[in-house]
């Protein structure tokens, strides 16, 4: 937070020397890059909880780096243990990575020492992974309150279009149901942690691209809408209404 836009500024020259800087170099470790988007291109965030999980996780990688596209994963610290190579990976491919709770908790009504060990934990871990970063938070379930919005150190990350897919897991349902629905500026929520939801970000992934839609994190998605990231503001959609 607090850089500004940087899409406009930074240079490709620039972003490569940043993603070059060794860790704890400060931004390098935190910003995803600046997204190379026409002006006017309809953009959209694509979202993923509760990962890592090797099997599916590693596969949607794949799949995105082959598109050349990048997303933001929401990750559960209890899950990064023996997960270090498939989080850097992620890092390395220029995906944003967030925070989802230590152990997927609500953290409205938690104490303040319960929150506290809920981000820290996992901020903590994070860290011994990717050196140090601002990784922005989505409380598990969409659920805060107003204490969990003046705790906030970073944006609360939302999302407007949500599939629901993991009531189900078909496909096909989900791919009709993004695709249906998405305009300019959403964030999508899905999750890296089934098979059915890898097949279909893919599917979404391919179609909006068809349909002349741009992917980028929502880190990009604020820069490119002219948007400064404070704590405790809420990401639903940008623009937003
Ligand atoms: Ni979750």
């Amino acid at each position: 937070m607090g850089k500004g836009r940087r899409g406009a500024a930074l240079t490709l020259a620039a972003a490569l020397t940043l993603a070059l800087a060794p860790p704890g170099a400060g931004p390098a470790q935190t910003a995803t890059g600046p997204a190379r988007v026409p002006d006017q291109t309809p953009l959209v965030a694509l979202t993923f909880d509760d990962g890592p999980r090797p099997a599916t996780t590693e596969r949607l990688l794949d799949g995105l780096a082959l598109r050349e596209v990048p997303a933001t994963f929401f990750l559960i610290g209890c899950q990064l243990e023996g997960n270090g190579d498939l989080v850097r990976e992620m890092k390395a491919r220029g995906h944003q990575i967030g925070i989802h709770t230590f152990d997927h908790v609500k953290v409205a009504g938690l104490s303040r020492a319960e929150y506290d060990e809920q981000l820290g934990k996992t901020r903590e871990a994070l860290t011994a992974i990717l050196g140090p970063g601002e990784w922005w938070f989505r409380p598990p379930y969409g659920l805060m309150d107003e204490e969990t919005r003046a705790r906030a150190d970073s944006p609360l990350v939302l999302w407007s279009v949500d599939p629901e897919d993991w009531k189900d897991r078909d496909t096909e349902r989900i791919v009709a149901a993004v695709t249906e629905q998405a305009q300019d500026g959403d964030i999508i929520l899905l999750h890296d942690i089934y098979d059915s939801s890898v097949d279909a970000a893919l599917r979404i992934v391919d179609t909006l691209l068809d349909r002349g839609f741009a992917f980028v994190t929502v880190e990009q998605l604020l820069a490119l809408r002219g948007v400064e990231p404070e704590p405790g503001m809420t990401c639903i959609r940008f623009p937003f209404g």
